[in-house]
């Protein structure tokens, strides 16, 4: 057996899947570069952080770690800072945490083993900031895929849609989409993996465009969905203005496509969906609600909401409530307006105040609570196919999921022998609004 390598290196992800499968990429770099990944900051010699700039809370977690740390530093261990916030804030986190050596934004990672190479020499001051003008995408044959059940591929990078709220345009670059066939290839290679489900990847996943004009979004969808071996495709995020009808009748036709979509819609307001820049309106996002609630199979919609958007009055945000009651969706992801760096909205003035936007997300909250409690309960009875993603030794249960990704915790007699990526049927007994229980049909 080969001697397990001495340098070794910890990595810590906040933020979307985008960053997380960013990192399953990292290290497979690093490992490539001769390091071993291990669980301890204390033990490791390079430290990472994939960072996130969303909203200020996730950007403000990467300083308190780096503060918590800097003590190490002295022991000859390196600090890098990788992902959103890294591009946003760029040279200034050296000044800001001295004991960094190297600060790189997602564009530049296909550069990132020279990088590592060059803090080994002892460069203190090591960067890749590429810009928006870069048109690479970040491939790599070393991706190290650490999801026991779901292998990720990043279909289109970056956003040109410059929402007023938003970083991602400036932290992720331009956007820009592989070619389908390359997604193809790696389609094969995840399901020689191992895998059985696939989680194809973007800011905007059906503003890809295929760089050599073979296939649409749709078609590309449905191309994966028959490689063979694959019973399960997911796809996030979607953007309400792209979303076409081709999308659903994809979904009905090829039966690995998950009957699940989340279409962030930000708002109920059409007045607020202005200023924010969405590129549509509220009836034409409740037309692309209609499309899939006629579908063949029952598809879920899950959604994100911003509540305290400056200028959201309180007619504004009633409008969210009843589209919420509207749509009726499976799950929601509200966040309280967050005023980020360099983006538009930075501009505007009639700012709410905390405590109102405190009060909106939890009026919001407990409205979709109930809105789930309902639909969950419809689950009761039926018999739904799990993949097994994991077990709770506390409940003696398995944790699965629905192909309409909502959890179902189940029982399940020893003899059947279940892991992490098997599927189950399972009868529903009970619901809640985030979950549903049951047993497995043996
Ligand atoms: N590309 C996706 C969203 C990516 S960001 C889309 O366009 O729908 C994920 C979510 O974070 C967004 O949908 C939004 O609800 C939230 N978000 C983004 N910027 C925010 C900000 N400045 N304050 C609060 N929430 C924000
Ligand atoms: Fe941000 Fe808008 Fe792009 Fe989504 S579409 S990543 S919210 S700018
Ligand atoms: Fe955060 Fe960057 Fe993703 S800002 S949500 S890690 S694209």
């Amino acid at each position: 057996m080969a001697a397990s390598p001495a340098k070794t290196f910890y990595i810590e992800t906040f933020g979307c899947q985008m960053n997380a499968h960013d990192s399953e990429k990292i290290v497979g770099t690093l490992i490539s570069e001769g390091y071993r990944q291990v669980d301890t900051v204390e033990v490791a010699d390079l430290v990472f952080y994939n960072t996130c700039s969303i909203r200020d809370k996730a950007e403000q977690k990467v300083f308190h770690r780096l503060a918590d740390f800097k003590r190490l530093s002295q022991q000859g261990k390196k600090f890098g800072v990788l992902g959103c916030v890294a591009q946003q804030e760029g040279r200034r986190i050296f000044e800001r945490a001295p004991h960094v050596s190297l600060v790189a934004g997602s564009a530049s990672y296909r550069n990132l083993g020279s990088m590592v190479r060059a803090i080994e020499h002892g460069h203190e001051r090591v960067t890749g900031l590429d810009d928006r003008e870069t048109e690479e995408c970040f491939e790599t044959e070393f991706t190290a895929r650490t999801n026991p059940h779901r292998g990720y591929i990043t279909i289109i990078e970056g956003c040109d849609k410059f929402c007023a709220f938003c970083v991602v345009p400036y932290t992720r670059g331009k956007e820009r989409s592989r070619s389908s066939d390359s997604v193809l290839v790696e389609a094969t290679r995840v399901v020689d993996a191992g895998y059985t489900e696939i989680q194809l990847l973007g800011q905007n996943v059906n503003s890809y465009k295929d760089p050599l004009g073979k296939r649409t979004f749709a078609e590309l969808l449905a191309a994966v969905g028959e490689v063979p071996g694959i019973r399960r495709v997911r796809f996030i995020t979607s953007h309400p203005r792209d979303f076409g009808r081709d999308i659903v009748e994809a979904i009905e036709a090829v039966p690995a496509l998950c009957d699940h979509v989340h279409l962030p819609v930000q708002s109920g307001s059409t007045q607020v969906l202005g200023v924010m820049q969405r590129l549509y309106t509220r009836e034409q996002y409740l037309e692309r609600i209609g499309w899939m609630k006629q579908a063949k199979r029952p598809i879920s919609i899950t959604t994100d909401v911003i509540v305290g958007f400056p200028g959201e009055s309180e007619d504004d945000f009633q409008q969210t409530l009843s589209l919420l009651d509207e749509v009726e969706y499976d799950g929601v992801f509200a966040f309280k307006y967050s005023t980020r760096p360099n983006t538009p909205a930075q501009k505007y003035l009639d700012h709410i105040p905390e405590q109102e936007k405190s009060r909106r997300l939890a009026v919001l909250m407990e409205r979709q609570r109930a809105i789930q409690e309902r639909n969950n309960a419809r689950h009761v009875g039926e018999v739904l196919t799990a993949m097994v993603e994991g077990r709770n030794e506390t409940r003696q249960q398995w944790v699965g999921r629905t192909s309409q990704n909502k959890i179902l915790n189940f029982a399940a007699p020893a003899e059947a022998r279940l892991r992490a990526g098997q599927y189950a049927e399972v009868r529903v007994t009970r619901s809640f609004p985030n979950s549903l229980l049951g047993e497995v049909v043996v």
